[in-house]
């Protein structure tokens, strides 16, 4: 059930504007919950997902810059807004807008993480494809080891003064 050797078909599937996807992880991104629509969208079964890494629908464009973020987002103790392209089982592709949220014991202590995606505004979608696109440009040009300190250099040159949240939050709410 690995991932890369998914060929990406190139099809999008579009999210209904009510439906609501959802997973929790562990602290280290192994999903320990996936509601419906994520098998529904995902093309996967339950036995499938529970215990395996969220990278289970990563899609190669999606640059290493973007996760490296998220992380680095929720190791801060702070939730992630990103809009983020995965693929299906069959190498189909949805886009989403994830909120991905620490999960909190009711002393504070973070036990997990967990992710509510819904159907991206268009016009994000649009501009953040461009965007990634040169962002996995510029990893591939710099190389593995190098990858992410030119990724993120490239995205913080982009958005020029403002961050990555207030960015995608202002593309998607308009
Ligand atoms: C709660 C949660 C939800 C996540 N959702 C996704 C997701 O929908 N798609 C995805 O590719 N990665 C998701 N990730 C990030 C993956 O764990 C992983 O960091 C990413 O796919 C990059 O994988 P790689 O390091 O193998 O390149 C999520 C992580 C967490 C903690």
């Amino acid at each position: 059930m690995k991932n890369r050797q998914i060929v990406p078909t190139g099809r999008e599937i579009e999210l209904d504007a009510t439906q609501q996807i959802v997973t929790k992880t562990d602290l280290s991104g192994r999903i320990t919950y996936a509601n419906r629509a994520f098998m529904q969208i995902s093309d996967y079964a339950e036995p499938d997902l529970l215990g395996v890494q969220h990278n289970i629908v990563r899609h190669p464009e999606m640059p290493r810059g973007v996760y490296h973020l998220m992380w680095e987002t929720l190791q801060g103790g702070r939730e992630f807004f990103g809009f983020v392209k995965n693929l299906t089982a069959n190498g189909d592709h949805y886009w989403v807008f994830a909120n991905v949220t620490p999960d909190r014991e009711p002393g504070g202590k973070v036990v997990g993480f967990f992710s509510v995606r819904r159907r991206p505004a268009a016009a994000g979608v649009k501009a953040m494809q461009a965007l990634y696109a040169e962002m996995l440009a510029a990893e591939r040009k710099a190389g593995p080891a190098r990858a992410i300190e030119a990724s993120r250099a490239l995205l913080a040159a982009r958005l020029a003064g403002t961050d990555y949240e207030r960015h995608v939050l202002a593309l998607q709410l308009g």
